[in-house]
């Protein structure tokens, strides 16, 4: 799957770069030239990475909070 699409860096890619030693968004950039043109693969390619490094998949987190109540505060 195509992670930047400006400069074709599929996460094989990714993942070979990293295989290789690449262990920073910096490095990667280096390596494969990826978000270096509109920077839209910034945040997958640091997901991907952190995968990759670490075996902890990023996922979207929904928490629902309860509401907050606005109070009065007295004047001083
Ligand atoms: S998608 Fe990577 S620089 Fe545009």
């Amino acid at each position: 799957m195509y992670v930047c699409i400006c400069q074709a860096v599929t996460d094989r890619d990714i993942r070979e770069a990293v295989d290789a030693g690449a262990r920073s968004m910096r490095e990667l950039r280096r390596r494969l030239n990826l978000c270096n043109s509109c920077g839209r693969c910034g945040q997958h390619a640091r997901e991907l990475l952190v995968e990759i490094t670490t075996g902890v998949t990023a996922t979207a987190v929904h928490i629902e909070l309860p509401a907050v109540r606005e109070t009065a505060v007295p004047a001083a």
